[in-house]
């Protein structure tokens, strides 16, 4: 038998720092084709690769931009002054890049907290940029380990010989460690169950097709690439045993953002009886939100769906599905199941 292989070569792909203190990333748009590597040095390019894309899926975002802002920070520095305007711009700017995700203003809010900290007692270019850098390092450092605890809890759901459903990008790709909705699979398959997904292609942008069925592949994961509009039939014909993705933002109530989609996948799943998982770090939460309604929805370009010109398009990036249609959540701090409205906040104690 082929010895399993394992998610860590993508992970160890997806992020760097580089000598000089930039931050070189895998360009996730040119996969499957081409590995290409970037490198973002100043705010703008952080803002580009992450509204391109480039750098994606909600944990990564917000380890992105803060390894972007210390990437500015540091060139910044070179010229002898840092200030507060500086900083505040900086992160106002890298906030404002996708507004879904609360990944990314919960770190930026954590940087800024350190930043500001900072300035209080020193005016040394040198030494903010160190503690920023500090704080991206633990940001990124704290999601891998998350990671790793949400795989544990995963495989616990995840039967031997299971068939597993997902949609879009959840692992290794769009976090800092081995993912959240593929967490608990490659944990499984670590152990020696046998797994086996079916990734949904995800339109527009086919983050299943191009981004989940080529890391499975990297790490030996058995995987089927499916087109969206196959997943009904299959599950009728009793070949899902459960469906898991990852969110973008859960409100206090346990409503969930995911990708466009995902709500489609979760009243499916609920009609035929089989179980639909949604996998967070506790960095997804947003407890300020009271349910679903309170989540900005991305609405992304026309030019992403490829129509017909002349036709109008409506192109959301996420949808919202109800906590009512989520069996269970994985986190880091194990399985919440319903009342959310409790459960969700006993985790935060
Ligand atoms: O638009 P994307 O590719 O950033 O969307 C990503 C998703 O919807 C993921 O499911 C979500 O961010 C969770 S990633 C662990």
């Amino acid at each position: 038998m082929e010895p399993n292989r394992s998610p860590d070569v993508v992970v160890a792909k997806v992020i760097a720092w580089t000598p000089d203190g930039s931050v070189r990333y895998l360009d996730q748009t040119r996969l499957p084709r081409e590995e290409v590597f970037r490198e973002a040095r100043s705010i703008d390019d952080t803002v580009e690769a992450i509204r391109t894309l480039r750098i994606r899926g909600a944990p990564l975002i917000g380890i992105g931009a803060a390894m972007g802002l210390v990437a500015a920070a540091t060139l910044e520095a070179r010229g002898g002054r840092l200030t507060s305007e500086w900083l505040d711009n900086a992160i106002a700017r890298l906030t404002d890049a996708r507004p879904t995700a609360v990944n990314l203003a919960w770190a930026m809010q954590r940087m800024r907290r350190v930043g500001v900290e900072a300035l209080e007692t020193t005016s040394d270019p040198a030494r903010l940029v160190g503690v920023l850098r500090a704080e991206a390092q633990r940001i990124w450092d704290e999601d891998a380990a998350m990671c790793r605890a949400i795989g544990q809890v995963g495989n616990r759901l995840i039967p031997d010989g299971a068939t597993v459903m997902t949609h879009c990008n959840a692992g290794a790709l769009a976090t800092g460690g081995i993912g959240t909705a593929l967490a608990g699979i490659y944990v499984a398959h670590e152990l020696g169950k046998r797994v086996r997904v079916l990734s949904c292609e995800t339109r527009p942008l086919r983050q299943g097709a191009r981004l989940t069925a080529w890391e499975l592949s990297c790490a030996g994961v058995p995987v089927t690439s499916v087109v969206d509009s196959v997943a009904a039939s299959l599950m009728r014909k009793g070949e899902v045993d459960l469906v898991v993705t990852g969110a973008d933002r859960v409100a206090a109530n346990g409503d969930v953002a995911n990708k466009i989609g995902t709500y489609g996948l979760a009243v499916l799943a609920k009609a035929h009886a089989i179980p639909f998982y949604v996998a967070i770090p506790r960095s997804t939460i947003d407890l300020s939100c009271a349910s679903g309604d309170d989540i900005p929805i991305e609405q992304r370009s026309a030019d992403e769906v490829d129509a017909a010109p002349g036709a109008d398009v409506y192109n959301p990036a996420f949808d919202v599905t109800p906590a009512s249609y989520v069996h269970g959540i994985f986190t880091d701090r194990g399985l919440v199941e319903p009342p959310y409205e409790k459960t969700i906040r006993s985790i935060f104690d």
